[in-house]
């Protein structure tokens, strides 16, 4: 047995670099050269430089607990200069629609019969909120964000008109509802996996005449909040009413307040409901918390309102 100190046969032995053979670098030079022009040289170069490369790349100043959280996750976008509210309905018109309006030849021919004369499903849509917001702030621009078939858009409409306002409504939803709606109710026509919720959305919008004070952005709401925010679309009201979990609701809120303009409203809907352990009322209530603002509620819905 060896003992603990006996790591003789690991040492080299005491005449180990007297006998070295002096290289010059010429030499070493020479043989590193012929080495590479070999494959398997080659082949190790390769692995040498990415390993090199990849050692010499900073990663991001991660700490070890999870302090740092609340920094990493901000949202901390800049959004562009303000599109005067005249130019707003042109500017999505350009930049989602090929400055064509989604409505012209609506509906295609293949889609008609498939579509629900008269169903516009809604929850709480038609709250007095609505009202009761449009009227305080009499929007210039208000933005949707989740619409399912245009209820409370609509409605919306319907109470901008009624005041003599010019309103542009900016719906936003990606149209695809969530697994199993199809069974509420009753069940849209699926066509290849597409639920058309879209086109009923518009049906149900050109039946009461408001495809000129509604227009669309039909993308996932962080990617079109996102857009909105890069193209300078601000509005002066904003609903939330998408995904009800608090990272969904959370993400949502944080970058609607971004394109809300000054002395705007963002409130927002389902601050009762259970989903995800009241996830939209804990979303809610701590932007309102690390913003400086309260929440009031009315009816089912949160308002974000001013501490004072
Ligand atoms: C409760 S419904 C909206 C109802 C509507 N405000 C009304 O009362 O008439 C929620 C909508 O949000 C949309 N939605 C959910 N998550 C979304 C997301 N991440 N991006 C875009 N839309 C989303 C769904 O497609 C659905 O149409």
């Amino acid at each position: 047995m060896k003992s603990e100190d006996d790591h003789s046969e690991l040492l080299p032995s005491p005449s180990h670099n007297h006998h070295r053979p002096r290289l010059n670098h010429r030499t070493v030079m020479s043989a590193a050269i012929k080495k590479l022009s070999t494959p398997t040289g080659f082949f190790i170069f390769l692995i040498l430089s990415y390993a090199l490369g990849y050692l010499s790349h900073t990663p991001p100043d991660f700490s070890q607990s999870a302090a740092d959280l609340h920094q990493l996750s901000r949202f901390s976008t800049q959004c562009s200069k303000a599109v005067p509210p005249p130019d707003v309905r042109q500017t999505i018109l350009g930049r989602v629609f090929n400055g064509t309006s989604p409505w012209q030849n609506f509906p295609p021919s293949h889609i008609h019969n498939m579509l629900f004369p008269d169903w516009k499903k809604g929850w709480d849509s038609e709250n007095p909120v609505f009202g009761n917001l449009i009227r305080r702030v009499r929007p210039k621009i208000i933005i949707e964000v989740g619409t399912f078939m245009g209820a409370s858009a609509t409605h919306m409409a319907d109470l901008t008109k009624q005041l003599g306002l010019e309103t542009q409504i900016i719906c936003i939803d990606d149209f695809r509802g969530w697994p199993g709606y199809y069974d509420d109710d009753k069940s849209l026509k699926m066509v290849n996996g597409d639920s058309l919720l879209m086109y009923q959305f518009m049906h149900n919008v050109a039946k009461v005449n408001a495809t000129e004070s509604i227009m669309f952005v039909p993308f996932s709401a962080g990617t079109a909040l996102g857009s909105l925010c890069e193209w300078g679309v601000y509005a002066d009201l904003i609903e939330v009413d998408a995904a009800h979990d608090f990272q969904a609701a959370w993400s949502d809120i944080n970058k609607a307040f971004k394109v809300l303009r000054p002395g705007g409203v963002l409130f927002g809907h389902d601050y009762f409901l259970a989903e995800d352990n009241f996830g939209v009322r804990r979303a809610a209530e701590l932007f309102a918390r690390l913003n400086g603002f309260r929440i009031q509620i009315d009816g089912e819905h949160w308002v974000m309102a001013p501490l004072h």
